[in-house]
């Protein structure tokens, strides 16, 4: 099964958030399963300065867009292929892949996806100088959609599925974008591009996919309805038979209190002491006061709208009143930076929050608080609970997406039979807020029951096994009626599509 797995992000060459885990970690677990999976994403001036080696494979002639260079490397820390496509949008650019320093998006965000696209159409239809073609193609979210339509118009592609990772990102653009990109214009309909006179690089995908899967049973309900739809619920209760919900794994070796490089003190459940031993650290670190009865909440996330940090806002002084400390660490929209800010100087010693990026941090948060909040107003799947659990962190979170599938409440049913996990609430306001610490602060004060919370979560299976297997048949499936379907599909790739002509061979090259 030959596998060719489009992305814009993949830890830790480029990371803003639980794509690029999932970009990383899914691949992996599905090579171990055997497949000859290929990773592509764009070369960012981040990932070339991050990668120890790659080969220049070839050079993409993309028309309008000049040329690209096909770059080969691998997933670091791993044997599974990955190609990088290296064009000066990208690689002259450091920072977050899609906005510039200021947090606005790249002007020409929709020339630099599209150009993405084409390059991964030319690895899809084996016209990159590779000698390999795929069975599949998977697409992730909005900035792989033209991909996707573009192989679906094309009897020679391979079946694809895309991954909907969040569905509010969508890669919206104007008519006269559209017009200046090179497409064909029979992309111009509503069951391809065209989305209410825009055009909607989500929706091309979805409409184009043969197979839609997000990222949890939940979200998978959810995204049907106008209330988490973003408008294209109604094309996803047309296309439900095909609509898939398979919750994330992570990766349980990166992810480990036992082993974790980040941590003061590696613990397992035999030495919990020294999960204390972390939050102590993290006190210090953070600068909060040393205090060992504090029920100690750690949030770590974007600063956006979908996280519900605005709640958390209005809830905090009242929340404050509590025995409990804040340990935050994030960044996005600049409100909420400076509202957070403000939290903690009201709060000294008590509330600390970090702005910015900090993987070490992020991890010695998962460990060194008591609880994890994560109030989200909708989450796909959500990554941070699950590490949360992991750690031995029970975290209380809005009863949306896969947050709904990952945590179960703690109430007396619950814990009798062994599944309590953490906090469920079931609205988003300031009550519900105070009430998920104050159930947390209530069981945090009986440390026996604690103890056993803490332990079904880091006893959980939160592998990959389950679900990349799924992928896996579903890839199979796909696979064989495409073949039934298009017994063509075997024949030789064109010569040339569209916009995009064959590449020529480059004298391989190796940076060291
Ligand atoms: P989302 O993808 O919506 O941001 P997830 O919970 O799926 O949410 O994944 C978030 C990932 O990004 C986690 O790996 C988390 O640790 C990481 N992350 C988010 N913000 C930061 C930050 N400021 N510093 C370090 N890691 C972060
Ligand atoms: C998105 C979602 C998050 C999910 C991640 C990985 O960024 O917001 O819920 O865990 O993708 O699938």
């Amino acid at each position: 099964m030959r596998v060719l797995f489009a992305t814009s992000e993949i830890h830790p060459l480029m990371k803003t958030g639980g794509l690029a885990d999932v970009s990383a970690s899914l691949p992996q677990a599905l090579f171990e399963l055997g497949v000859d999976i290929r990773l592509v994403m764009p070369a960012y001036a981040d990932t070339l300065a991050r990668l120890k080696a790659w080969q220049v494979v070839s050079e993409l002639n993309l028309g309008l867009f000049g040329h690209a260079r096909l770059l080969q490397s691998h997933l670091p820390g791993s044997r599974v292929p990955l190609f990088l496509i290296e064009h000066p949008s990208f690689s002259t650019r450091t920072g977050n892949p899609y906005n510039d320093s200021t947090g606005h998006a790249w002007p020409d965000n929709a020339e630099r996806f599209t150009l993405f696209c084409r390059a991964c159409e030319m690895l899809a239809l084996n016209q990159a100088m590779l000698d390999w073609q795929p069975d599949i193609v998977h697409g992730n979210d909005w900035q792989t959609g033209i991909l996707l339509a573009l192989l679906r118009d094309n009897p020679q592609s391979p079946p694809s599925l895309i991954t909907i990772h969040n569905l509010a990102y969508q890669g919206v653009f104007n008519r006269a974008t559209f017009d200046a990109l090179g497409l064909p214009q029979n992309l111009w309909r509503s069951d391809a591009l065209e989305h209410w006179g825009d055009m909607n690089c989500l929706k091309a995908g979805l409409n184009a996919a043969r197979k839609i899967a997000t990222v949890s049973p939940s979200y998978a309900r959810e995204i049907q309805t106008p209330a988490f739809g973003n408008g294209l619920d109604g094309l996803l209760r047309q296309r439900h038979a095909d609509v898939l919900g398979m919750v994330n794994g992570i990766d349980i070796d990166e992810w480990n209190p036992a082993t974790d490089p980040h941590l003061a003190a590696n613990y397992t459940l035999d030495n919990m002491e020294h999960k204390a031993l972390n939050k102590l650290a993290l006190q210090r670190e953070m600068g909060l006061e040393i205090d060992t009865e504090a029920m100690l909440i750690g949030m770590v996330g974007r600063m956006t709208e979908q996280k519900g940090l605005d709640v958390v806002l209005a809830a905090a002084d009242q929340i404050m009143q509590r025995p409990v400390q804040l340990a935050m660490l994030g960044g996005g929209d600049a409100r909420l930076e400076a509202a957070f800010q403000a939290l903690m100087q009201r709060h000294p010693g008590r509330v600390s929050v970090r702005l910015g990026y900090d993987e070490g941090l992020a991890h010695r948060i998962e460990a060194g608080s008591d609880v994890f909040l994560m109030p989200s107003r909708f989450e796909p799947c959500g990554l941070n609970q699950l590490y949360s659990l992991r750690y031995g962190t029970p975290p209380i979170v809005h009863g949306v997406g896969g947050l709904n599938d990952t945590v179960i409440d703690t109430f007396e049913a619950t814990l009798a039979d062994g599944s309590a996990n953490g906090f469920v609430m079931r609205n988003l306001d300031v009550p519900a807020i105070l009430w998920g610490v104050s159930r947390a602060l209530e069981f945090f004060q009986q440390p026996k029951v604690w103890a056993t919370l803490q332990a079904v979560g880091m006893t959980q299976d939160f592998s990959w096994s389950a679900s990349a297997q799924r992928y896996l048949d579903i890839y199979h499936q796909l696979a064989s009626t495409h073949d039934e379907l298009t017994p063509a599909s075997k024949a030789p790739a064109p010569e040339t599509s569209p916009a995009v002509s064959r590449p020529t061979r480059s004298r391989a090259t190796r940076k060291t």
